[in-house]
């Protein structure tokens, strides 16, 4: 993948492959999106999100690009490597790896059970080295990117989500110890996102406590999200092992 400055309206990732992973809905939709609007084919996966993921699918085509949805549960080896492999055999190979799939939960120190703190881990760290792993073959030979979604909660401590904190810190340090080892032939970087409403279910008092505390003054949106995690899978070959936190300020503040 050559370097190349983005430019408005410009498809700078025409012909390129990408798989999003947990992509049929919220801000792995709005990546997978993004991507195509700038040219690139995709692969969503989803877990049980089978209808979503067609929706997806269907609004991706619509935008001009090959597009495809893999079930794939991203803590288990036998059906990351099917997904991969699909993946390939549709796409004709793969340029971009987006590790989006993720878990997230709210639990009090001394009530996480060792089920929950396992399970947020292989979600959110073991998942993404999984994919990353069983890519890589693909990768070096195109020459790729790898986006990870981290999370400011990888940053900061969030008192009632230790686990979350925990696992998104291992994905921070998975990113830049995975740019040293799959160097020079692919860059490998990751957006930390700060927070990101994406249903209706968050109450507003939170919604305008999160705004007010954040200098841009508003919450974040996927869109903000998809827009980093684009110029990382593009031209910018020189960027690796760089967390690129999106929060509109919101860790600077506390
Ligand atoms: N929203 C925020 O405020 C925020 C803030 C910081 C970071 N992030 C990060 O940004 C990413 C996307 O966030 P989101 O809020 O859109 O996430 P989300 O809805 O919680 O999760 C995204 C998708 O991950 C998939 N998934 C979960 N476990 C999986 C597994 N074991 N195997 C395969 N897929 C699995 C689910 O797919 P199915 O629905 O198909 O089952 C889900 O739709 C996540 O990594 C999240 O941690 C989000």
């Amino acid at each position: 993948m050559k370097s190349k400055a983005i430019q408005g309206g410009q498809q700078e990732l025409k012909g390129k492959r990408a798989i999003v992973t947990g992509a049929a809905r919220r801000i792995g939709r709005e990546v997978a999106l993004e991507l195509a609007r700038a040219g690139a084919d995709i692969a969503i996966t989803y877990r049980n999100s089978d209808s979503d993921a067609t929706k997806t699918v269907a609004e991706l085509v619509g935008l001009g690009v090959r597009a495809f949805a893999l079930q794939c549960d991203v803590t288990d080896q036998s059906s990351v490597k099917a997904m991969v492999a699909d993946a390939k055999r549709l796409l004709g190979g793969i340029d971009i790896l987006i590790n989006n799939a993720g878990a997230y939960n709210t639990v009090e120190f001394e009530k996480i059970t060792l089920e929950q703190w396992d399970d947020i881990f292989a979600t959110n760290a073991r998942g993404p080295f999984l994919v990353s792993q069983t890519a890589a073959k693909e990768l070096r030979k195109s020459k790729g990117r790898i986006v990870n979604i981290g999370s400011l909660g990888g940053i900061q401590p969030w008192a009632t989500h230790i686990h979350y904190c925990a696992s998104k810190a291992a994905l921070h340090m998975l990113t830049q110890a995975m740019a040293k080892a799959l160097a020079p032939d692919v860059t490998v970087n990751c957006v930390a996102p700060g927070m990101i409403p994406m249903d209706y279910t968050t109450p507003k008092s939170q919604l305008r406590h999160f705004s007010e505390k954040t200098p841009m003054k508003r919450n974040g949106t996927a869109q903000d999200v998809a827009i980093a995690v684009r110029f990382l899978a593009g031209g910018a070959q020189f960027i690796t092992g760089q967390v690129l936190i999106v929060d509109g300020g919101l860790g600077l503040s506390s």
